[in-house]
């Protein structure tokens, strides 16, 4: 059995700390996302305003005459609410170890909203054909693909009772499903930096809009997979560059969030 190395805890701890402050980031940002859905969509379809979905801009959104496309875009629209509060539950790990019981309810919703955000969302890409461009719309039908298998995988791991790995295809599922927060975030976050859209064109087909588009699930699941590989690890080396590079993660995300909550969503409410 190797000696462990007295820098072995404080690189452990530090890989802890950095995917904590990635999570504090990102629980403030879903927060202001579900606050932004409930008061800006909830409140105008719970008064029957249903035109007034478009007055913030959007592909689509609120159509005269088309009562099914407006139901799937609004149940679509709503229950992203109920995905994302769902998630964050999940993830919470005192929540997990307090209410077991209120965990495995809240999971199983979770999974069932992700498969209706998943076939929702490709139904209005695909048959209410609302999409950008070519590249963007095979971008979030790859990621809605990923929501399916993921969710499908920690579902039969939970029912086999193989726990380990069925968090760890819960939290891919959570990844897939948090894709277009980060497509948000991540675009945000981009325009700050970079002081203006370079590389991001109206049709979301620029070259920064493809890396963001392919990279809002694919980012941040090769983000995951190098935390928890640095997580078993006992290589130092290694612990340190995940802690580094989910350090980084964890100030675009914030630097993202900043911007989705100053400019994408506040000036609507
Ligand atoms: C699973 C997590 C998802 C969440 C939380 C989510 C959230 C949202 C939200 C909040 C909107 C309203 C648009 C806005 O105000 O910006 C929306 C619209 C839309 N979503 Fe999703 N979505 C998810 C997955 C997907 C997937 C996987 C697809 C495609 C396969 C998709 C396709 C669409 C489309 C086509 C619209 C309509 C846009 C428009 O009319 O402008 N979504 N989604």
């Amino acid at each position: 059995m190797p000696v462990p190395s007295p820098s072995l805890p404080l690189a452990s701890r530090l890989l802890r700390w950095t995917g904590a402050a990635w999570f504090v980031a990102a629980v403030v940002g879903q927060a202001a996302f579900i606050v932004f859905i409930l008061a800006f969509y909830g409140l105008r379809t719970a008064t029957g305003n249903f035109a007034g979905w478009n007055e913030k801009p959007l592909i689509d959104g609120y159509v005269a005459g088309d009562d099914l496309g407006n139901l799937v875009f609004i149940a679509h629209v709503l229950m992203a609410a109920v995905v994302t509060l769902g998630g964050l539950m999940q993830l919470w790990p005192a929540l997990r170890r307090r209410l077991p019981r209120l965990h495995r309810w809240t999971g199983r919703a979770f999974l069932v909203v992700a498969v209706f955000m998943a076939l929702s969302g490709a139904w209005l890409t695909l048959v209410r054909g609302t999409w950008l461009s070519e590249v963007s719309a095979v971008a979030i039908l790859g990621d809605a693909v990923l929501i399916l298998v993921f969710a499908a995988l920690a579902w039969r791991r939970a029912l086999q009772r193989r726990f380990e790995a069925h968090r760890v295809w819960a939290m891919r599922a959570f990844m897939a499903v948090r894709g277009v927060w980060f497509l948000r975030v991540g675009l945000m976050a981009w325009i700050i930096l970079c002081r203006g859209p370079v590389g991001i064109t109206e049709t979301l087909s620029g070259p920064v809009d493809i890396v963001l588009v392919f990279g809002s699930y694919l980012i941040p699941l090769a983000v995951l997979e190098l935390y928890l590989a640095a997580g078993r690890s006992p290589r130092i080396a290694l612990k340190i560059a995940a802690a580094a590079l989910v350090g980084l993660a964890a100030l675009y995300t914030a630097v993202g969030v900043f911007g989705t909550v100053a400019f994408m969503w506040g000036p609507y409410l």
